[in-house]
C-alpha cells in the first residue's frame, strides 16, 4: 500500500521512532515544538538543509537554527561561552535560542556561511524523545511558507507545505505559540535579536538590561524582515473597525474570535498564530476585505505579539 504524503504520525513510541528515521533518511519532518511547529532536518545532511530551503520557498539562505535535546550536544556544535551559560541555565530547556560561536560541526548551509551558529534546546517532550532517539543536530526554521504566518498546529503545516514534506508529527497546539527569543550573548552584554516566546523583562532578570539589535531588514537576522506573518487577507492593527472586517478581539474587546477574552498575554501569545488562520479562513469565507486587530498591551509577551502582528500588517493597512 503506497504511503500517504506526508505521512501524519501520532504521539506515541511509534511515531517518535518513525519520525527519527525520516530525519536519519535525509527527509523533511513536521516536529512540534513548545513555540511552532519546526520544518525540520538533519543538520549535518546538507542536501537535506537544502530541501528545507526549497520547501519553504526562502529567497534566501537564511540561517536557520539547529535543536538538540541536552547542553552537552550544544557544545558539539557550538561554543558555550561563559555569557552564554547563566542564559542556559535559566531558559533550557525552552523558548530561547542562543547565537553563539559556530565549530562548523553542521552543513554550511545551516548559518549561510556565517561564523556563529543559532542553538535550541526545546521543551516540549515530543521534541525531545525525536531528539533522543536522532541523536543529532537538527536544524528546523518555522514550518510555513516563506513570509506567511507560523504554524501552531499540525494542520497549519499540512495545509501549508503540504506534500513538500515527508511526515507531520502531530504533537497538537504548540503551548507557548510565539517563535523564541533570540539572544547573542557577548562580552559587550546580550543582545536581543528577536522578541518571542520568553519575555525581555525575564531575561533581563538574568542577563541586566538588554541591548536591543532588532533592526528589522539586517542582515544578521533575516527573521526580522518587516514584511511576514501575512494573512493573505489584509490586516489592520486597532484604529477604526469597519463594517465588513472580521475582527479579533482581546480582553474586553469583542470580536469575531478572541486573542484572549480574560486580556491574558500568556494566553494570547499561545493562541495568536492560530487565530490568525482562523481570521484568515473566516474572512476568505466571508469575502471580508480586511483582519482587524484589537490593541495589544505593549509589556511583557505583548511586545512580541505586537512585534508579530506589526510584520504581518506591513504595507497592508
Ligand atoms: O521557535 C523558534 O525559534 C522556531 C522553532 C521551530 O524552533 N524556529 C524559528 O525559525 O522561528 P526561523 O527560521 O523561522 O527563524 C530563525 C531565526 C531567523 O530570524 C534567523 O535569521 C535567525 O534565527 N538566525 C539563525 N541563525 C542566526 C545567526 N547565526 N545569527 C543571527 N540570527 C540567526
Ligand atoms: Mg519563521
Amino acid at each position: 500500500m503506497p504511503l500517504s504524503h506526508p505521512e501524519m504520525l501520532q504521539d506515541d513510541c511509534a511515531g517518535v521512532t518513525r519520525a527519527a528515521e525520516v530525519l536519519r533518511a535525509g527527509g523533511l519532518l513536521g516536529l512540534p515544538t513548545e513555540t511552532v511547529y519546526g520544518l525540520a532536518a538533519d543538520a549535518c545532511n546538507a542536501q537535506a538543509v537544502a530541501r528545507i530551503f526549497e520547501a519553504k520557498g526562502r529567497p534566501r539562505f537564511n540561517p536557520l537554527i539547529v535543536h538538540v535535546a541536552t547542553l552537552d550536544q550544544v557544545a558539539d556544535v557550538a561554543e558555550l561561552t561563559p555569557e552564554a551559560h547563566a542564559l542556559a541555565s535559566a531558559f533550557w530547556p525552552g523558548a530561547m535560542t542562543l547565537v553563539l560561536p559556530s565549530r562548523n560541526m553542521v552543513a554550511d548551509l545551516v548559518s549561510g556561511g556565517l561564523a556563529t551558529l543559532a542553538v535550541r534546546v526545546p521543551a516540549h517532550p515530543l521534541a525531545r524523545r525525536v531528539l533522543e532517539e536522532f541523536g543529532g543536530p537538527v536544524a528546523a526554521p518555522s514550518a510555513n511558507p516563506s513570509g506567511r504566518v507560523s504554524p501552531t498546529l499540525a494542520q497549519h503545516v499540512a495545509d501549508g507545505l503540504g506534500d513538500k514534506l515527508d511526515a507531520i508529527l502531530d504533537g497538537g497546539a504548540c503551548g507557548v505559540g510565539l517563535e523564541s527569543t533570540i539572544l547573542a550573548p557577548g562580552a559587550g552584554g546580550v543582545r536581543l535579536l528577536r522578541e518571542g516566546g520568553i519575555a525581555r523583562e525575564d531575561v533581563a532578570r538574568v542577563a541586566g538590561p538588554l541591548v536591543d539589535d532588532l533592526t528589522p531588514g539586517r542582515v544578521e537576522a533575516p527573521g526580522q524582515m518587516e514584511r511576514h506573518y501575512a494573512t493573505r487577507v489584509p490586516l489592520a492593527m486597532g484604529g477604526a473597525v469597519r463594517p465588513n472586517d472580521v475582527t479579533i478581539g482581546f480582553g474586553a474587546t469583542v470580536g469575531d474570535l478572541s486573542l484572549s477574552e480574560r486580556g491574558d498575554l500568556v494566553e494570547a501569545a499561545a493562541r495568536l498564530f492560530s487565530v490568525m488562520h482562523a481570521a484568515d479562513g473566516l474572512a476568505q469565507s466571508r469575502g471580508a476585505a480586511r483582519i482587524h486587530v484589537a490593541p495589544i498591551p505593549e509589556v511583557g509577551l505583548g511586545r512580541a505579539i505586537n512585534d508579530r502582528l506589526r510584520r504581518a500588517a506591513f504595507d497592508q493597512a
